[in-house]
């Protein structure tokens, strides 16, 4: 496929990263969430989780594919000369993945910690097919309110120190990255696999992982998925490995 079709660079570029002379700074929670929110001392989202709506603790969702075995094998393939720190989720929903990752990184990398990019808004699986559209859990006034959800449950599993969600799409949430320079270790796409969509999120994704860290993701079963990917893969001279439903790419250190 010719370059110029999508240019991969060019989708982050022309924005200036704000303090682009220093050298990029250890991304942490407060630091993130204090740039979201406020303070996470004073200001922490989760004190506010049951203001608005009153959730239980449900990890009911069936459609999640990322098993704890799983995470620990593919964080292990991450380059031994980076410290795994700072790991991206896109499309995190009830929250169940991002508990899988989060507990390991709670464990095994002490300082760590999980940002969650999601509209919660849900995928289009979610509007048209009753059974998962009962996880949005819509509002009479016709609003998911799986947030609260999301909240609820990483509360419930003591992870409030070291998950924080961001309400954005992939590509603003992208490009919020680029702009404090915020490169992860390791980033897990999960959002909607729409055809197009996934090869700019890829691109995005790929430009902000540090060399030598893993992007990896779910659905390797969708003929979209596989598509963009191939696609991704071709146009960076890249090999993609399987898990079963799960894809890894594995960016070189230089
Ligand atoms: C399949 S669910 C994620 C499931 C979760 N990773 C798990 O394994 O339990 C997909 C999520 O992607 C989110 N999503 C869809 N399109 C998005 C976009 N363009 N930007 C951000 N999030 C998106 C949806 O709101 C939904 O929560």
């Amino acid at each position: 496929m010719p370059e110029e079709i999508i240019d991969l660079n060019s989708i982050v570029s022309g924005r200036q990263p704000i303090n682009s002379s220093e050298t990029p700074k250890e991304v942490t929670f407060d630091r993130v969430h204090s740039i979201l929110y406020g303070n996470s001392s004073t200001k922490l989202i989760y004190d506010n989780a049951q203001k608005y709506f009153t959730k239980k603790f449900d990890q009911t969702y069936p459609h999640t594919s990322l098993q704890r075995d799983l995470f620990i094998s593919i964080i292990q393939k991450v380059h031994p000369s980076l410290k795994v720190q700072f790991v991206v989720e896109i499309g995190s929903f009830t929250g169940n993945s991002a508990s899988i990752m989060g507990k390991v990184l709670k464990e095994s990398y002490p300082g760590s910690f999980l940002l969650c990019i999601d509209t919660w808004l849900g995928d289009l699986a979610m509007w048209i097919n009753k059974a998962v559209w009962e996880h949005l859990s819509v509002s009479e006034d016709g609003r998911p309110t799986v947030y609260y959800q999301f909240l609820t449950n990483i509360i419930k599993q003591n992870l409030t120190t070291m998950v924080l969600p961001a309400s954005m799409t992939s590509i603003i949430g992208a490009r919020f990255l680029q702009t404090y320079r915020f490169y992860p270790q390791v980033i897990y796409l999960d959002s909607a696999h729409e055809q197009g969509e996934t090869l700019i999120e890829l691109s995005l994704y790929w430009n902000l992982l540090r060399p030598g860290g893993i992007l990896f993701g779910d659905d390797w079963g969708w003929s979209s998925v596989r598509c963009d990917l191939k696609k991704f893969s071709y146009m960076k001279n890249l090999t993609i490995e399987q898990a079963g439903n799960t894809w890894i790419l594995k960016k070189p250190v230089n």
